[in-house]
């Protein structure tokens, strides 16, 4: 026994500096590793200079706080065409927010969307890092926002024929009846004195149309949300939200050992268990429906007929674990930036009644006798689709997109920048670019009229992003856009209210830090 003590004593030690050891290489493997990409970075940003910054925490002081939109416009004002932006001390990229510059990055295929593991290193070190494209990934799996190479474009052409112009006609009876409901809903709820914070509601409405669209499932969400995978869907938004604001929670480990996390990976579940059984019912109702034709004529086709059915050349359809993703992907683009854009378009009429009156008078004359709007009636909103597009470009609902360059780039002005390099589209910089739009923090529909329109540079209004990896439901918002704002102008007179101005807060979306205040009153 006592020889056996000195010998414990020496394992216990010799257990104790191995494992410190360890640490401490891994510690410095990581350091170098850091080190090296931030050289890297340097080097490929070298012929960009950006505003001052603090050596660790870069430009993040500045973000993520109320009027950081301001400071960035003001920031490009400095720096024509580009500067580097740093979030901390490892994440460089090239900040561009001129049109020149958007067509050599995003007219090219093979660029992906900035990719999922690239910003893993950064999640522990970085405090208000990019790493939320990896929040999404536990909900939307790899759909086509996150998918890259020969799979992503096989995916893009098995989807494109789902936003064929004759599906979407199909969707405006059901997106109608979605708008109605919640117009009947802000009738009672509105008053002379107390105002109305819309973007809640909105975001029921589209999500009720989303689900009825994609699935044809009538959750009936604006009226009962106590349905446990609409609460899923509320849920899965706000706790990605919370999860960005709170630097704690971006560490996987962490975040799935407290609560929220718990909280999240059981709505996810739930949303997946739902989309799993109403894709696999639906599959049992197609068996011996093979073409959509046959279909079409009993009923109308939503996404999840088509995704079913799609074949490539070859004859490949989806996996089913594909399907989910995409329609889980369609679920999340198409309501969270749907609802935004809504929102901030009702705020732009509001403080413009002029436009507001002009747009009541163009869908009156449009409908006649008629009450409800129809297919045929969207393409002749003129003046309100130049509007809607106004309301884009001011405020952006995606206002700005990433991208990993894997080629390098020679910009029209003789810089570049090498594969690897990281671009940050500002497209809410790009949109009030003055060497594009004069006077641009005026609204003015009128920039939109044709003639204007066809003079500007083909990359100077991206809210829909540009080139092959643009927004693949362009037309499919365009459509929502523009009946959810006809409706709610034909029923009510929207104002501002003074005493709440939304601020404008970026994140992943436009949202706003206090809401979007509204006063309605009904017109008779
Ligand atoms: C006002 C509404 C919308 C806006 C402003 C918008 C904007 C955008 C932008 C800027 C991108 C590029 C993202 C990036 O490069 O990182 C994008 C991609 C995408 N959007 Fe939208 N979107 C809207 C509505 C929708 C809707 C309704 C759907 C589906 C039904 C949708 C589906 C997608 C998909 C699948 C992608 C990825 C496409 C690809 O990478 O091939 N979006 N959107
Ligand atoms: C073009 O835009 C300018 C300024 O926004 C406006 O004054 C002018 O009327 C527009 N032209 C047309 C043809 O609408």
């Amino acid at each position: 026994m006592y020889l056996t003590l000195p010998g414990l004593v020496l394992n216990f030690y010799l257990i104790f500096y191995a494992a410190a050891t360890f640490c401490l290489i891994s510690v410095l493997l990581k350091v170098t590793q850091l080190y090296r990409r931030r050289q890297k970075l340097l080097r490929s940003l070298e012929s960009f200079p950006g505003p001052p910054k603090h050596w660790f925490y870069g430009h993040t002081n500045e973000l993520g706080r109320i009027g950081e939109l301001t400071t960035m416009v003001s920031w490009s004002e400095k720096h024509p065409y580009g500067h580097s932006l740093w979030f901390g001390a490892f994440l460089g990229f090239l900040n561009i927010y001129h049109p020149d510059y958007a067509k050599a990055v995003y007219s090219r295929g093979e660029c992906p969307p900035l990719s999922l593991t690239w910003l893993q290193p950064y999640l522990l070190r970085n405090p208000k890092a990019l790493d939320f494209y990896n929040f999404f990934l536990p909900w939307i799996g790899k759909g086509l926002l996150v998918l890259d190479g020969p799979k992503w474009f096989q995916h893009r052409q098995l989807l494109t024929p789902a936003f064929h112009s004759d599906i979407l006609k199909s969707y405006v009876a059901l997106m109608v009846d979605s708008a109605q409901v919640m117009l009947d809903k802000w009738e009672k709820l509105i008053s002379e004195d107390k105002s109305l914070d819309v973007f809640q509601h909105v975001g029921f409405m589209t999500l009720d149309s989303m689900l009825k669209c994609i699935f044809s499932y009538n959750s009936n969400c604006q009226k009962d949300s106590k349905n446990s995978y609409v609460q899923a869907i509320g849920d899965l938004s706000c706790l990605m939200q919370e999860r960005i604001q709170t630097f704690l929670y971006h560490n996987d480990l962490i975040y799935r050992l407290c609560p929220h996390g718990y909280h999240f990976f059981k709505a996810c579940r739930i949303a997946h268990h739902h989309t799993e059984k109403v894709i696999r019912e639906r599959k049992a109702l197609l068996k011996d429906e093979r073409e959509l034709e046959s279909i079409q004529k009993k009923r109308y086709l939503d996404f999840l007929d088509i995704l079913l059915c799609a074949k490539d050349v070859n004859g490949v359809g989806l996996s089913d674990e594909d399907i989910r993703s995409e329609v889980d992907t369609f679920l999340f683009e198409g309501h969270d930036i749907t609802t935004s854009g809504i929102s901030w378009i009702l705020y732009a009429m509001a403080q413009n009644p002029e436009h507001q009156q002009m747009c009541r008078k163009e869908i009156k004359g449009i409908l006649g006798e008629r009450e409800t709007i129809c297919w045929d009636d969207l393409s002749k909103m003129t003046y309100t689709t130049m509007c809607i597009k106004e309301s884009l470009r001011v405020y952006p609902p995606v206002p700005q997109v990433y991208r990993e360059l894997n080629k390098p780039v020679t910009f029209v002005d003789g810089r570049s920048v090498p594969a690897g390099g990281l671009i940050s589209l500002n497209i809410y910089a790009l949109h009030r670019n003055p060497d594009v739009w004069k006077d641009p923090e005026v609204y003015d529909p009128l920039r939109f009229s044709p003639d204007n329109s066809s003079q500007r540079h083909s990359y100077a209004f991206l809210p829909f992003a540009a080139g092959p990896r643009n927004c693949i439901g362009q037309q499919f918002a365009m459509m929502e856009l523009k009946l959810a704002v006809a409706m709610t102008l034909l029923r009510f007179h929207v104002a501002p209210d003074p005493a709440h101005p939304p601020l404008e807060k970026p994140q992943l979306i436009m949202r706003s830090w206090n809401g979007i205040h509204l006063y309605l009153k009904k017109l008779t």
